[in-house]
């Protein structure tokens, strides 16, 4: 079977390759084995193949956060899913042609969801769901601000936070975004900008802003700190530039607003595992509603792997670099 290995840290198209390794073998009696149908890029996954990731395991090593699978087998003690099932997988080093993981590891899809979007359900969607949740009791018409609007995240971030009633500020770098953003229910699209926290004032009508979104650093970590209202809350949760936050410190001494992060692991295991399931079920019906979904720009076999990372690694993408290792995408 096929397997993406990196063997040194470095530039992704040029570390990683594709591989021939030995097969997964049949499941122990705990465990599930699945084809994966597809897998995504993401800017997690280029950071891991770098080695600037918090992961750095020894090499060689198999990127992949996520993943959806077709369930093949599965141990004589797992109940939860049968051959033929479309799953997800908690764990990593999905960027395979099968897998084999503990039972409690595959969630399962419904049947009929767009294999596109399943493959991208593990970690964009409880991005933004939990983002919205777990830092602010937001009320009906609050407004939220939140940069990089128009990455997966972050449009996720408008449709879950307008279902909410709430209203959205979407600071892009392209100016051409709003078209795209307007008809998920983005209130706002503006053009980052040092002049930033003047135009929300304005454009908002000086709206108490209590929840910034970011994931870009350096300087603009700052402009979004400098929209939010005192006391309100900034949630720090990847760095684009590769910079640290830089936040004028007067928005912490005389304005009280809190810097915070977030990293998805950290916040799904402060829940029980049926909470869990709750989550993605609840998440993975929205997709197959087609309510939740994020654009994919190409879609590449296994084997043009140093491809797939070279055009995911470039900015003004229409959305997600994915691999199907078999073909089914
Ligand atoms: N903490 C967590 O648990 C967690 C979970 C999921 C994702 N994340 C983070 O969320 C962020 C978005 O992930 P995604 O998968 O949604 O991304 P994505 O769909 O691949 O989109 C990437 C976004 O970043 C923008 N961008 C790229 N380089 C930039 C730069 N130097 N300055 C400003 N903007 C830049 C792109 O803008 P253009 O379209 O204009 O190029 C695009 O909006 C990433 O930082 C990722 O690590 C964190």
């Amino acid at each position: 079977m096929k397997q993406v290995l990196i063997e040194r840290y470095g530039t992704p198209w040029e570390v990683a390759r594709c591989a021939e390794v030995p097969d997964v073998g049949a499941p122990a009696a705990d465990e599930v084995v699945f084809d994966v149908l597809a897998f995504p890029i993401n800017p997690a996954d280029m950071w891991f193949c770098r080695g600037s990731y918090r992961l750095k395991p020894p090499l060689p090593a198999t990127p992949g956060a996520e993943c959806v699978g077709r369930v093949t087998a599965v141990g004589a003690n797992v109940r939860h899913v049968k051959p033929g099932d479309l799953v997800i997988n908690l764990q990593r080093e999905n960027w395979a042609e099968k897998r084999k993981v503990k039972g409690e590891d595959a969630i399962p899809l419904p049947a009929g969801i767009d294999l596109k979007q399943a493959a991208m359900v593990r970690i964009n969607p409880p991005t933004a769901e939990l983002m919205l949740s777990d830092f602010v009791d937001l009320g009906g018409g609050e407004w939220v601000i939140q940069n990089v609007a128009n990455s997966a995240v972050g449009r996720l971030a408008i449709v879950l936070a307008h279902e909410r009633g709430l209203r959205t500020v979407n600071v892009v770098r392209r100016a051409e975004l709003a078209a795209e953003l307007k008809p998920l229910g983005a209130d706002l699209v503006l053009v980052d900008g040092d002049d930033l926290a003047e135009r929300v004032a304005r454009e908002t009508g000086g709206a108490s802003i209590r929840l910034g979104l970011e994931a870009i650093g350096g300087k603009a970590t700052g402009r979004i700190a400098d929209c939010l209202a005192s006391d309100g809350t900034l949630v720090h949760y990847g760095s684009m530039s590769g910079e640290n936050p830089d936040v004028d410190r007067s928005n912490f001494i005389y304005r009280g607003v809190r810097l915070t992060g977030f990293m998805l692991g950290r916040f799904l295991a402060r829940r029980r595992p049926e909470k869990i399931r709750e989550i993605y079920a609840g998440l993975a019906q929205q997709v197959l509603e087609g309510k939740l979904s994020a654009p994919v720009d190409t879609v590449y076999p296994i084997d043009k792997i140093r491809e797939a990372l070279a055009h995911a690694d470039k900015g003004g993408r229409n959305g997600k670099i994915l691999v199907s290792p078999g073909g089914a995408i």
